[in-house]
């Protein structure tokens, strides 16, 4: 039976255009990973599914249940982690669970078992007696992620589970969200990360402008855009197009300074030298150099010939002094730069409550105020 049916639905806020007709399945049992930029309507499918938001035409449909004329039906099977964090502050990990145990009108004892359970599970035993403010950010999304499942739901929406998080609490996540998947959760992963979704996800189906553009495996993705890519960032940008000649194979990226050389066949080590030894000969002054695994941004040259659109996969990480590839950047590539991974990206941080019913959904309503502050969370990469 199909978990998820997708059918050319739209939706419009204004003049933006969130959902172009968006056509997708997602197989009960199976792991879908949604990859695009910001603003490439992610949430914006992800809350029509969860029945926040109506769509403008088309239909969905969850288990076979409309999410429109069926909703309630709808949220008694499904949960959601929010792209923001939606944790009561003021509350410990413990209380936040509870919390979310009465809303699901478990029994006291049951919610009590479940919330030790889940604590312990998600690494958070320790700290379970703490408020909540003064959990790190990415033990805000771990509380977070154990609230969607007290109930645990047939199909669960990750929505951007791991942006803006430092490495260590990104592994986390992904090794919780394999248990989940161990476990024959259903699971749509929405993401901004190419190794993200393949890491996670039994197919992957690109997104962008409201639209899918690309849908298959991790490999085929791969394979479409070929294996390592030796990354480039200039000191001045104004080398770039006299480096672009003088280097083969080389293919620029939306930030000016930056191009990229696909290793394809051959040695890693000596496109490496090719490009550093050209560059060299030259004259030209690198900022950066180094060998990275494909990013977003590599799918997207590949898939439509441009960066994401308006170079939004970086812009909307919001680092102050950062490359594009930012957000890739903290995705565990080889690459040799210390930018910070995904730092102040502009996120809701605080808790909010909607009056739908739908608790551990509210995240997703949350707009963009400031998340900057979860300190260590802005790692430098190795
Ligand atoms: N409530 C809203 N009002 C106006 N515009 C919105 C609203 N929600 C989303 N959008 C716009 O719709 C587009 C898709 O947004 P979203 O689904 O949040 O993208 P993503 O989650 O992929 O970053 C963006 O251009 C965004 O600005
Ligand atoms: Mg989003």
């Amino acid at each position: 039976m199909s978990a998820v049916t997708v059918s050319q639905v739209r939706k419009r806020f204004g003049e933006t255009e969130a959902l172009a007709g968006v056509d997708l399945t997602v197989d009960e049992g199976e792991v879908v990973g949604l990859l695009g930029p910001n603003g490439a309507g992610k949430t914006t499918l992800v809350r029509v599914l969860a029945t926040l938001l109506p769509p403008d035409a088309g239909q969905a449909r969850i288990f076979g249940l409309n999410v429109v004329d069926d909703a309630n039906a709808v949220r008694r099977s499904i949960g959601l982690t929010g792209q923001h964090a939606a944790v009561d502050e003021l509350l410990t990990g413990r209380e936040n669970l509870r919390m979310f145990g009465e809303l699901f009108h478990l029994s006291g004892r049951r919610a009590g078992d479940r919330a030790d359970e889940l604590l312990d599970r998600f690494d958070l035993a320790d700290a379970a007696d703490r408020p909540a403010r003064t959990y790190s950010g990415g033990m805000r999304r771990r509380l977070d992620l154990a609230s969607s499942l007290l109930v645990r739901p047939r199909l669960l929406f990750l929505d951007e589970p791991t942006t803006g998080l430092d490495p260590r609490s990104r592994n986390a996540i992904w090794e919780v969200t394999r248990e989940l998947v161990d476990d024959g959760t259903t699971l749509l992963l929405t993401t901004q990360y190419l190794e993200e979704a393949d890491q996670l996800a039994d197919r992957i189906a690109v997104i962008d402008h409201g639209d899918i553009i690309a849908e298959g495996t991790g490999d085929d993705l791969k394979d479409a855009i070929g294996g390592q890519v030796v990354d480039v960032v200039l000191l001045d940008p104004a080398d770039r197009s006299r480096a672009l000649e003088a280097v083969p194979a080389a293919e620029p990226l939306s930030d000016p300074r930056r191009f990229r050389v696909p290793v394809a066949e051959d040695s890693a080590l000596g496109v490496l030298g090719t490009v550093a030894d050209t560059l060299r000969r030259i004259g030209i002054e690198v900022h950066d150099l180094g060998l990275r695994r494909p990013t977003l941004d590599d799918v997207f040259l590949e898939l439509t010939g441009d960066g994401p659109a308006g170079g939004a996969a970086s812009d909307g990480q919001g680092g102050a002094d950062t490359s594009s590839t930012t957000a890739g950047d903290g995705q565990g590539g080889a690459h040799a730069s210390s930018t910070t991974a995904g730092d102040g990206q502009g996120g809701a941080d605080g808790s909010n409550s909607t009056d739908d019913g739908a608790p551990s959904a509210d995240a997703a309503e949350a707009g963009g105020s400031a998340r900057g502050d979860d300190d260590d969370d802005q790692e430098a990469v190795a």
